[in-house]
C-alpha cells in the first residue's frame, strides 16, 4: 500500500457527511445531509477506519419506511462494523430495510396503499403553498398510525436539533401537530407539544392547583427538502392559534429554541401583535409599566421575556 494510506487521516471521514439522508418520491429521490450526528456517532462527528464511506439513509416520503445501505471503498482490517448498527439503534426495531432497495419499493408501494391522513376531526388549520393544498392536524401517540409515522421520523430530531433527545412515547401528555400535503399525503414538519398544569400560587387560592396550563413547544422541524416556503411559519401559527383559543392555555413556551426558530417565532409574533393594533396602544412613558406589560401579554400568552422583546420591537418600528 501506497505510504499516505497508512495515515490515520486518510481513514478518518465526518459522520456529517457521510450520512446521505434523501426523501423518495414519485419524481425521485431528493438527497441531503444532517446538521448533527453526534448522539450517533459521538462528541467528534467522525468515524474512523473508512475510506469513501457512505451511510444512506432513504425514506419513502409518505410512509417514511425507512432504507438503509451502507458502502465505502475501503476498510481497515481491525475496524468493529458498527456504523449501520450505531444507526439501526435509532430506529424502530425490524422496521428498517438494508440493503435489499427492491424489498424497500415493494413495501413501501404497498404500505401506501393503506396510508391515510389522520382524520378531519384533528384538522386545526389549513393552508395551500404554490399550488398545493397542506393541513394542520393535532394528533397523539395513541393513534397507531401516527405512533408509527412517529417512530421512523423521531430520527429527524437528532439529525437537525441540536441536544434532541427521543420523547417518553408512555407518556400521554405529548400532543403533536403534523403539517401535510393533503394531495399526496406528504408529512412536511411537524411539532411535539406538552401541557403543564400551571400552579397559581396562594393568591388563586379558591380555584383548584389544576385550573390553567402552560402550553411548550418542544422539538419543532420542517424537513430540509421542504424548508424556507413558509411551512414552519404555518405550523407555529397553527400551535399558537390552537392554544389561543384554548381558555385553559394561559402561557405559550418554547424548550430551548435555537437562531432559527428565535427568528420564525419574532417574525409571526410580531405580525400577530401588529394585526391586533396593540402598537399604537404601547404606553409612551418609559420604562413600560409593569401592570400594562402583564396585562397585555397574558391577552396574548407570550412568556414575559419575548413580550417585552417584542414590545421593544415594535417600538423601534414605530419610532424608525
Ligand atoms: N418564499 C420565500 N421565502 C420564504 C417564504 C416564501 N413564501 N416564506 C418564508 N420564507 C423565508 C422566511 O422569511 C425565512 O427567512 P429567514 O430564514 O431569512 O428568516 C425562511 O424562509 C424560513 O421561514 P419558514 O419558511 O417559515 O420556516 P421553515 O419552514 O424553513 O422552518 C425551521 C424553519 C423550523 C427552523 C426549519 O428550518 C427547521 O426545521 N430547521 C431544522 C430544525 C430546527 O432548527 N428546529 C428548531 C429547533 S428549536 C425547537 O425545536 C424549539
Amino acid at each position: 500500500a501506497d505510504a499516505s494510506d497508512l495515515r490515520p487521516e486518510a481513514w478518518t471521514v465526518s459522520s456529517n457527511t457521510a450520512v446521505k439522508l434523501s426523501f423518495v418520491d414519485e419524481e425521485g429521490a431528493v438527497q441531503f445531509t444532517p446538521t448533527f450526528t453526534y448522539p450517533i456517532y459521538g462528541d467528534s462527528e467522525q468515524i474512523f477506519g473508512y475510506q469513501d464511506l457512505q451511510i444512506l439513509l432513504a425514506f419513502d416520503s409518505v410512509t417514511f419506511k425507512p432504507f438503509c445501505n451502507v458502502k465505502f471503498g475501503a476498510k481497515l482490517a481491525d475496524t468493529d462494523d458498527n456504523v449501520q448498527d450505531k444507526l439501526l439503534k435509532y430506529l424502530p426495531d425490524g422496521d428498517v430495510i438494508v440493503k435489499d432497495e427492491i424489498a424497500w419499493v415493494d413495501t413501501f408501494n404497498k404500505e401506501r396503499e393503506s396510508f391515510t391522513l389522520p382524520d378531519e376531526s384533528k384538522k386545526v388549520a389549513s393552508y395551500s403553498r404554490e399550488g398545493h393544498n397542506f393541513a394542520v392536524y393535532k394528533v397523539d401517540l395513541h393513534d397507531d398510525n401516527v405512533k408509527k409515522l412517529h417512530r421512523r421520523m423521531q430520527i429527524f430530531t437528532l439529525f437537525l436539533i441540536e441536544s434532541a433527545s427521543y420523547i417518553d412515547e408512555g407518556d400521554e401528555g405529548w400532543e403533536l401537530y403534523m403539517s401535510f400535503n393533503t394531495g399526496n399525503k406528504q408529512c412536511v414538519g411537524y411539532s411535539t407539544t406538552y401541557k403543564y398544569w400551571k400552579y397559581m400560587g396562594a393568591r388563586n387560592f379558591d380555584s383548584t392547583d389544576k385550573t390553567f396550563q402552560t402550553g411548550k413547544i418542544s422539538q419543532f422541524l420542517v424537513f430540509p427538502p421542504y424548508q424556507g416556503v413558509g411551512h414552519g411559519s404555518e405550523l407555529y401559527n397553527a400551535i399558537i392559534n390552537d392554544w389561543l383559543a384554548d381558555t385553559k392555555v394561559i402561557e405559550i413556551t418554547v424548550e430551548d429554541p435555537n437562531e432559527d426558530f428565535d427568528s420564525l417565532r419574532d417574525r409571526n409574533d410580531l405580525k400577530r401583535l401588529y394585526a391586533s393594533g396593540i402598537a399604537s396602544e404601547i404606553p409612551r412613558e418609559l420604562p413600560i409599566k409593569n401592570e400594562w406589560i402583564e396585562a397585555q401579554r397574558s391577552i396574548f400568552k407570550i412568556e414575559k421575556r419575548q413580550f417585552q422583546r417584542l414590545i421593544e420591537m415594535l417600538l423601534l418600528h414605530i419610532c424608525s
